[in-house]
């Protein structure tokens, strides 16, 4: 949530920085601002909207210098005006600095410290703290500042006193800094300088950075330390087609999977570590929870309990799991707050399942599995979704000495995504106020992520429910202006779907079915029935994203949402 990105070297900086929010806007994209060194004076230029918004205006600017920073924002604290947005300054001018993550007592910092502020944002607090503290050394009065601080930040600061130097600070909120081709380049997604780079450097809790003379210098509260380097995972590169990335990554789904299953080679000695259990928790948010709910029926056959918890529920539930549990936790990201906080709460095995490597949630957990999905920048995820699940089957079966055969899911993905039918039954649905989606076991979790995705892109209010709990009381909203959308891909429980089927036309509602196992509006290919659930949500991430397109909506910027939820 919230992207930070800087540069100090021999190039402009106004490029760099608006590369860089480009490359972050993922993270969120209501206000986005930068500070610009030149001839020693600190420029701010913010804007309220996206960030091209505030890139026309620079573009229109004589700015020009060779040191920055820049912030694209997710709102937390106050609206997503041009004040509230970052960079902030003290009330002198002294310094300006650009936040992540949120300030849990800036209130009680205010008072103590008797600080006045302009805007709502918690972190105009850090700044007029940061100036507020008497040591003479820039470096030292932000660790002594930090040392107040509770909650979570990734920071980058200058002071206009020794307006060369970028300073950094990094507790619970990524950050990272490298040394480019051309200069230094420091961001909270490393992606974001890829480009410039071969290896980068990670800052850990309660580490600080000051980036001065084409050299970075690191400190831990008590003194300068050595860091090592880390080098870019080799990924394989898709490349951007279509208008928006959410289109893009759905189609890049059967090389996703394919790179997912060959890497997951590389785990397979995790066999053990699914020895001496006594039970399982599976624990992620949103999309990445319906993995878990998933994993749960993949792992059901190991015979012990298996939980499927939500991360922002389980951090604050009593139950705790014991020294012989296993905890999976799965994150796309690998920096979900929720997520982590849960981690920190587990005495026992822990395992996550991500496709960022090196974020918080590997650094948290004893094993991880890695998956190549590739770099998913549209906030609805989808091709990680379905590596997430292609793991839990692949453990499976590690467990079951089974031979995977995920290159059927593969080939059958790809001849869907080239020939379906999508775009008409979208057509469809745009006359529907009310959408709902059904299924059982598997189908059900299915029908809850195809809610999930096309509520969230296209803000249409639809629910889920399990197509046997229809009539316990969700049929009372099935009417003519109602769409219902079955899942059915067991045979065993396919009549039993035709009677919800019968149920909802009996009200009036139309029905449509998607299933691999009689001609419906949504036919699915017929696949072993592990491999069914990988494919079966394919056709709801496209319906998702027609939909939100023919409404005029860009997919990959939903309102109010971000991705990479690194707040609580
Ligand atoms: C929905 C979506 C979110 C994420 C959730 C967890 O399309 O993407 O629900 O799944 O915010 O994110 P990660 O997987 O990064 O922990």
């Amino acid at each position: 949530m919230c992207g930070i990105f800087g540069y100090i070297g021999k190039n402009n900086a106004k490029e760099k920085l608006i590369e860089g929010l480009e490359n972050l806007e993922y993270r969120g994209y209501d206000s986005s601002g930068v500070a610009i060194v030149q001839n020693g004076q600190i420029h701010i230029v913010k804007k309220a909207g996206k960030v091209c918004v505030l890139k026309d205006e620079l573009l229109q600017s004589d700015l020009d210098g060779h040191c920055g920073i820049a912030h694209t924002r997710w709102a937390t604290h106050g609206l997503p005006t041009e004040l509230n947005a970052h960079p902030h300054t003290d009330s002198k001018n002294q310094l300006c600095l650009v936040h992540n993550g949120i300030i849990e007592n800036y209130i009680s910092l205010k008072k103590e410290f008797n600080l006045t502020t302009k805007t709502q944002s918690d972190t105009e607090v850090i700044a007029e703290l940061i100036a507020k503290i008497k040591e003479k050394d820039n470096l030292e009065k932000i660790k002594k500042a930090c040392s107040f601080l509770k909650g979570s930040y990734a920071l980058a600061v200058i002071f206009e006193n020794e307006p060369d130097a970028i300073y950094l600070a990094k507790k619970e909120s990524p950050l990272m800094t490298t040394y480019g081709e051309d200069g230094i380049y420091i961001s909270s997604d490393a992606n974001a300088f890829k480009k410039y780079a071969n290896n980068f450097y990670i800052l850990k809790n309660n580490e600080f950075a000051k980036i001065k003379n084409n050299d970075i210098e690191f400190y831990n509260k008590n003194s300068k330390i050595n860091k090592k380097l880390n080098n870019f995972e080799k990924t394989f590169s898709f490349e951007n087609k279509n208008e928006f990335l959410m289109q893009d990554e759905i189609m890049q789904t059967p090389d996703a999977l394919k790179e997912t299953a060959l890497f997951f080679e590389n785990f397979k000695n995790l066999k053990n570590y699914f020895d001496n259990i006594d039970n399982i928790y599976l624990i992620g948010c949103g999309t990445a929870y319906h993995s878990c709910l998933l994993g749960k029926k993949y792992l059901e056959f190991l015979n012990i309990p298996i939980f499927s918890e939500i991360a922002s529920e389980f951090r604050y539930s009593n139950v705790k799991p014991s020294k012989k549990s296993l905890c999976i936790f799965v994150s796309q990201s690998g920096e979900t707050a929720d997520t982590i906080a849960c981690i920190k709460k587990c005495n026992c095995k822990t395992l996550a399942i991500t496709n960022v490597p090196n974020s918080s949630i590997t650094f948290n957990c004893k094993k991880t599995i890695l998956m190549k999905a590739g770099w998913e920048r549209a906030v609805a995820s989808t091709k990680a979704y379905c590596c997430q699940l292609l793991v839990f089957y692949l453990i499976k079966c590690l467990l079951k000495n089974e031979k995977p055969k995920w290159k059927q899911l593969v080939s059958s993905c790809k001849k869907y995504l080239k020939k379906n039918n999508i775009k008409d039954i979208s057509k469809k649905v745009l006359n529907f106020e009310k959408i709902m989606f059904i299924g059982r076991q598997e189908d059900y979790v299915t029908a809850m992520e195809s809610s999930l995705k096309l509520k969230e892109i296209s803000y249409i209010n639809c629910i889920a429910c399990p197509s046997g709990e229809l009539k316990h009381g969700t049929l009372a909203l099935v009417d003519e202006n109602t769409l219902v959308v079955l899942i059915s891909t067991k045979s065993s429980l396919h009549n039993k779907n035709l009677l919800s089927k019968q149920e909802i036309e009996a009200r009036k509602g139309c029905c449509f079915v998607a299933s691999n196992i009689i001609n419906s509006e949504i036919e699915l290919p017929n696949l072993n029935s592990d491999l069914m659930p990988i494919m079966s949500i394919l056709p709801f991430q496209l319906l998702a994203c027609e939909v939100c397109i023919s409404k005029g909506y860009n997919p990959d910027k939903p309102r109010n949402l971000s991705k990479s939820v690194t707040v609580e």
